[in-house]
């Protein structure tokens, strides 16, 4: 029954649509689903790895930290992504940490069960490219965002990336702590909020029930 509601979970999820009947048995085989709530670490950085792990719900940050503590948060991961693939591939220790945002749903696949499909699916390891190359280019710009723009260009940078399209409008629909911002782009909780003041007085972002965020579209002028 287990098998066959966590094959079911994973021929849902993008990274795996390639694979066969067989293929998906042989990984269900070597895959637990597990839940977990808010805040838990699901993967430390430095420890070495066992599992891949696909987000089935839930939203979770990855982070790095230094000897003091201080933490820099690099992805806010969603539902159907994947973590923890890099060491598995290079058999160094984890990157970063991944810790829950909300309660989570995973599927965790085992580090041979994922090396062995790697090694029989062409397609399989093409996606898991894909992702990397997609990875390095948000990096990418990044670093840009990071060196050449002002604290208010990287705040609306950050709102700009966790924004959708809403009807006419630029929608942040989720919740986004000042302090996760801050995290985000080398600046203080304070600061963080004095700049959204700024654009809330000056109209670049009106706040929405819920704790929603319209972005007015000058927003992006900050960018530049
Ligand atoms: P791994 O190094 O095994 O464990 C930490 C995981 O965090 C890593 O694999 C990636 O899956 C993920 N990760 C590391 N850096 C980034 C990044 N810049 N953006 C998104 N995910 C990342």
């Amino acid at each position: 029954m287990a098998h066959e509601e966590n094959k079911a979970f994973l021929r849902r999820v993008p990274l795996l649509a390639s694979l066969s009947e067989s293929q998906l048995d042989a990984l269900a085989a070597g895959s637990v689903r597990r839940a977990f709530p808010k805040g838990r670490t699901i993967v430390a950085e430095g420890e070495p790895s066992q599992s891949l792990y696909i987000l089935l719900s839930g939203r979770a940050k990855v982070q790095r930290s230094d000897s003091d503590g201080k933490e820099v948060i690099l992805a806010v991961l969603g539902s159907g992504e994947c973590f923890g693939e890099m060491s598995l591939i290079d058999d160094a220790p984890r990157s970063a940490s991944v810790i829950t945002l909300e309660s989570c749903d995973f599927m965790a696949i085992n580090k041979d069960s994922f090396k062995a499909m790697l090694a029989q699916s062409h397609d399989m390891s093409v996606k898991i490219m894909k992702g990397l190359v997609k990875r390095l280019r948000e990096a990418d710009k990044k670093i840009e965002t990071l060196a050449l723009l002002d604290v208010y260009g990287r705040v609306a940078r950050v709102l700009l990336d966790f924004s959708e399209q809403v009807g006419g409008e630029r929608v942040v629909k989720s919740k986004l702590p000042r302090q996760e911002i801050a995290k985000m782009i080398g600046a203080s909780r304070e600061m963080v909020s004095r700049v959204m003041k700024g654009l809330e007085v000056d109209g670049y972002i009106v706040p929405a029930p819920e704790g929603k965020l319209v972005l007015r579209e000058k927003l992006s002028s900050y960018l530049h």
